[in-house]
């Protein structure tokens, strides 16, 4: 059977991440997790002392250090995917708040957002990728044979990422949640350099009433379309 690229993209906490896992795993494709990347990159810039509460990110500074940052992927025994940094496993730092508050400043750096879009691509040069993300169906790979937007209210996707908090034990109020998710929209989708936004192309997944079992049935349903169509 031929082999296809894969873009998704969408809001965060729209439940992207989770749906492309599970896709590849399903079609036996390599999937990608293009956040990641910019979490990577942001972690970096952090640990070189490229970021500064009251200054912000010294930009110049990241742009000429771009080309020792390398970036890849493993997968552990527990059938999961790690970040790899120049060689260390930085999974979990990256996940954290710290690089979470300064990944948005990072990823609306043009030069850093060129040197990553030239990795991911990359990644996919052979086809058979899952790639979720912003801007996956818009400027990473265009020419992608199945886009994916995946769209949910911002009240769901807070009530999705207060009860995952709460499953972690970590305080939190919903009203603060809901204000962060409705911010970083904001940002995502005004920012000049690859703004979020469905590719005309894409096919929209409303996922606000479907079940996690009902959400892959459309896209596997999709993906058979695509591939023996
Ligand atoms: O999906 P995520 O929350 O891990 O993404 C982290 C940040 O990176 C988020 O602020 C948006 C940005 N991002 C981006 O600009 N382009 C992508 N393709 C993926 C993520």
């Amino acid at each position: 059977m031929k082999k296809i690229t894969i873009a998704i993209d969408g809001f965060s906490s729209s439940g992207k991440s989770t749906m492309a896992k599970q896709l590849a795993k399903e079609i036996g494709y390599v999937y990608v997790d293009s956040g990641a990347m910019y979490r990577a990159a942001t972690l970096y810039a952090m640990r070189h002392g490229m970021t500064n509460t009251d200054t912000g990110v010294d930009t110049e500074a990241l742009i000429e250090a771009l080309p020792q940052i390398d970036i890849s992927f493993v997968r552990t025994p527990e059938e999961t995917q790690h970040t790899i940094l120049n060689g260390e496993d930085v999974e979990k730092e990256i996940r954290g708040m710290e690089v979470s508050s300064w990944v948005s400043p990072v990823a609306v750096i043009p030069e850093v957002r060129r040197y990553l879009v030239k990795l991911q691509q990359q990644y996919g040069k052979d086809k058979g990728i899952v790639m979720d993300g912003r801007d996956i169906g818009t400027t990473v790979f265009p020419d992608a044979e199945m886009k994916v937007f995946v769209n949910a209210s911002p009240e769901i996707r807070a009530k999705r990422r207060y009860d995952e908090l709460i499953e972690k034990g970590t305080p939190s109020d919903f009203e603060s949640v809901l204000a962060n998710i409705k911010e970083r929209d904001h940002i995502d989708s005004t920012r000049k350099e690859s703004p979020l936004r469905k590719a005309d192309d894409a096919f929209v997944l409303d996922n606000d009433h479907l079940t996690r079992e009902e959400q892959m049935q459309v896209l596997i349903k999709l993906f058979r379309e695509k591939t023996h169509g």
